[in-house]
């Protein structure tokens, strides 16, 4: 096998986390680990209306190949919602990918030379270091607070690596911290991507979610140079199994993906593009993200008050304003990892934060899941997790 396997196989391995995580598939696991947005939520009802009637008008063409650029109903439908957020976007500037995440891979082929250097948020979202991985970049980490990436410390990484390609950053409610990037920031970092010529991917799965404050523009509206290139989905907001997101970017650089989106699935699937365009246009999308936004409220709220009354003091959390996860930090004498094998076996799941870091550290933190629990199982998961965060503290002081 050795000598068959390209040098990028060896690059990456299946992840020891997932592994023991994949007991969280039991019923009987409370897990706050994965990214799954709740069930309940899906509109089954209304996709069965939406498949009946694109089969009934449309069949021939649902089922058929189609072009790698996408659905063209649904390109311009995109469009206009990118326009709502003040990006001057047309049909043409909109590639629908499969799922976001092809966004990222595809990004990764564009942009991406071994050596490269690759700047992001630490901590950054997960499948994104994988997918970067494979080109062997030089991941240039940069701490955050609570108004998301550091400019000082952006500036400064900018100045003495002369090799970045780009930016990768998640501005809105942030896997895995919650964290939003202020709008003072987000004006800076487009400055700073102009001064030194780099590229910024901004992925934005989540910005819909917002259960409090206003919210902000993204990057890419005050983009005025095609630096920034775009990524959103449907997953968090319709469904992640249809598998349709998009990536919004400059012309030239558009070319680059639709050549390589050929290379990778020729195309997303024609049927589950016209889904999301026919569901946008039979039903109300705004009132359902609104429910889902309601739901997942509900659930940070819950998880946030039983944090604050069982956790032990020491332990510090973010206070996200939306999204799906809030991001824990424990005493530096306390590893996630193990604490993850004991709170396994009174069947609570997380994922410690570690994997988070392209250039590792951090054992004393993890990430929480707050959207596909109900408020009882949360309530019961955070106690469970507290009796374990205490013994842990009490151990860590004897040892
Ligand atoms: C930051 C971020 N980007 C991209 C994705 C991929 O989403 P999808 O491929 O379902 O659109 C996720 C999924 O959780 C995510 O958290």
């Amino acid at each position: 096998m050795h000598n068959i396997l390209a040098r990028r196989a060896s690059l990456v391995k299946a992840s020891e986390i997932r592994e023991i995580l994949k007991v969280t598939e039991n019923s009987d696991i409370i897990s706050f680990a994965g990214g799954l947005p709740a069930p309940e939520l899906f509109p089954v009802e209304e996709m069965k209306t939406v498949c009946q009637a694109i089969l009934a008008e449309d069949g021939m063409k649902a089922l058929q190949y189609s072009t790698t650029e996408g659905y063209k109903p649904l390109r311009e439908m995109i469009a206009g919602r990118m326009r709502a957020l003040s990006i001057a976007a047309q049909s043409e500037d909109i590639l629908i990918t499969t799922g976001s995440q092809q966004g990222l891979d595809l990004s990764g082929k564009v942009l991406l030379d071994e050596g490269d250097g690759v700047i992001c948020e630490s901590p950054t979202y997960l499948a994104a270091i994988n997918a970067f991985k494979v080109y062997s970049p030089n991941f240039i980490e940069i701490a955050m607070d609570e108004q998301g990436m550091r400019m000082d410390e952006l500036e400064t990484a900018l100045e003495h690596n002369h090799r970045i390609k780009c930016i990768y950053t998640i501005p809105d409610f942030q896997n895995p911290t919650g964290r939003t990037m202020s709008l003072e920031r987000r004006k800076k970092l487009i400055e700073l991507a102009n001064r030194f010529a780099v590229m910024v991917i901004e992925d934005n799965p989540y910005g819909e979610l917002r259960f409090s404050g206003d919210r902000l523009p993204p990057v890419k509206s005050f983009d005025t140079e095609g630096r920034v290139i775009y990524q959103s989905t449907f997953s968090k907001v319709l469904t992640p199994g249809i598998r349709v997101g998009w990536i919004c970017a400059a012309p030239e650089i558009m070319q680059k993906y639709v050549v390589f989106k050929q290379g990778t699935d020729l195309h997303t699937s024609t049927f589950s593009q016209m889904q999301v365009n026919k569901f946008v246009e039979l039903f109300d999308i705004e009132e359902h993200v609104s429910k889902i936004r309601q739901v997942y409220r509900r659930r940070r709220d819950c998880m946030l008050e039983a944090i604050r009354r069982e956790f032990p003091d020491y332990v510090t959390y973010t206070e996200p304003e939306g999204g799906l996860f809030l991001w824990i930090t424990l005493p530096a004498v306390i590893n996630a990892r193990d604490v993850l094998l004991s709170c396994l076996q009174q069947k609570v799941a997380f994922v410690p934060g570690g994997a988070f870091f392209p250039n590792g550290g951090h054992e004393n933190t993890l990430r929480l899941n707050f959207s596909n629990m109900t408020e009882a199982r949360i309530v019961e998961g955070i106690g469970r997790m507290a009796g374990i965060l205490k013994e842990c503290k009490n151990t860590a002081a004897e040892s």
